[in-house]
């Protein structure tokens, strides 16, 4: 026996909540979000098995220069944008499509487009207004002068400047009481209608909808939606709803975080376990040692009763965890009599034991623990 974390990575769980985005947004394109190594999960095999999808969506130019050298997909998108001239003709020359979010951004572009070498005159870009994240996008003064540089424009290079899709985020998408998002969805109509000179505003592709939206609010669908979390699995209302999970949207879980229980101890009423010594037994008790900790991304601020699976059951976490190590209270299964034993896989998230339910109590969101699984860990595609 060696002792490993591993994750196994269900793909056709990934195609099946890719199917089931294309069913809440019938009709939609679709932009699968794969930043951050994909949340996670890999993102060679997971671009590999969302073949499915319109375009690919990542935060920055090094993302998408790595998915082009693996795969020259169609289209990416770079959800950041470049910061400078010699980007964008990187992204004219391997048809990666930036997003503009700001003044330099756009004047950058201009200069590119203007005075490079190579005579290339025309990029597709997505441009993106901000609504009220306040995060990236362009505010009302600065579509302004966006507008102005393309009024000023020679009538024949206004179609090869204008954005391919307008795009906007919303702040507030995942939360139970909405406020906030039909002030989003009239403030970004009412800015593309500022181009209505230029352009026919309820005929240019326009995309609002994260995986929150495309769940919760149907009427912010536009032409594309770029889910992200949904892909993988998870609820988007975690925070909001607690007791929601991904099963409860028609999703499936794609990464099974598992291990294995290497000691079983047999321990005397007010032994107390772990650094800190912060769990006692309140009587003469098994415990499991199971081989993960946050040395392989599992949750350093993990609570005693975060939820474990050994043999199939839960069981409650308890002391502190370490790097390489996590403590189980083992006497439910002894109680009802059921087997264990050192060799035992144990699930800490995926099939059986939702995410959600692990991040509640870590004091965080599924997307942290999805993205900080560390390199200890062996991923297997299934
Ligand atoms: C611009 C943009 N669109 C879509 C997404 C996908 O969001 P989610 O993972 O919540 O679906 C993200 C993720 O952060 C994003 O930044």
């Amino acid at each position: 026996m060696r002792p490993e974390a591993k994750a196994n990575i269900n793909l056709d769980a990934l195609r099946h909540n890719l199917s089931r985005v294309k069913e809440l947004a019938p009709g939609r394109r679709v932009v699968s979000v794969i930043k951050a190594n994909a949340y996670g999960h890999g993102v060679i095999p997971v671009a590999k098995a969302l073949g499915e999808s319109d375009n690919f969506a990542v935060a920055r130019l090094d993302e998408a220069l790595y998915l082009y050298d693996s795969l020259q997909p169609k289209n990416i998108i770079i959800l950041e944008g470049v910061y400078s001239e010699e980007d964008y003709l990187k992204c004219i020359e391997l048809n990666l499509i930036p997003v503009i979010h700001c003044l330099e951004q756009f004047q950058w572009l201009q200069e590119c487009l203007e005075y490079n070498s190579l005579g290339w005159h025309q990029i597709e870009y997505w441009l993106k207004i901000d609504t009220g994240m306040h995060r990236l996008g362009l505010s009302e003064d600065e579509l302004e002068q966006i507008i102005l540089s393309y009024q000023h424009l020679e009538s024949e290079k206004i179609s090869s400047y204008l954005p391919a899709v307008f795009i906007s985020h919303f702040s507030c998408a995942d939360e139970k009481v909405k406020t906030k998002d039909q002030k989003q969805i009239e403030l970004f109509k009412h800015q593309i209608h500022r181009l209505s000179n230029l352009l026919d505003p309820s005929a240019v592709p326009k995309s609002m909808a994260n995986s929150a939206a495309i769940l919760s609010i149907p009427e912010a669908h536009y032409d594309w939606v770029r889910p992200g979390i949904m892909l993988y699995g998870v609820s988007p209302f975690e925070t909001a709803v607690p007791s929601r999970n991904g099963l409860d949207e028609q999703l499936q879980p794609v990464m099974t975080l598992s291990s294995e229980l290497i000691a079983i101890k047999k321990l005397k009423k007010g032994d107390c376990i772990g650094y800190g010594a912060t769990w006692c037994c309140p009587e003469d008790m098994s415990i499991g040692v199971i081989a993960i900790g946050y040395g392989d991304g599992y949750p350093r601020h993990a609570e005693p009763g975060t939820p474990v699976l050994v043999s199939d059951k839960e069981v409650p976490l308890i002391g502190r965890v370490s790097m390489d190590m996590i403590t189980v209270d083992l006497r439910t299964l002894e109680k009802n009599s059921v087997a264990f034993k050192i060799g035992d896989r144990v699930i800490l998230w995926g099939d059986g034991l939702p995410i959600e339910r692990v991040s509640q109590k870590s004091g965080t969101i599924a997307y942290e623990l999805l993205c900080q699984i560390t390199q200890r860990v062996r991923f297997e595609y299934e």
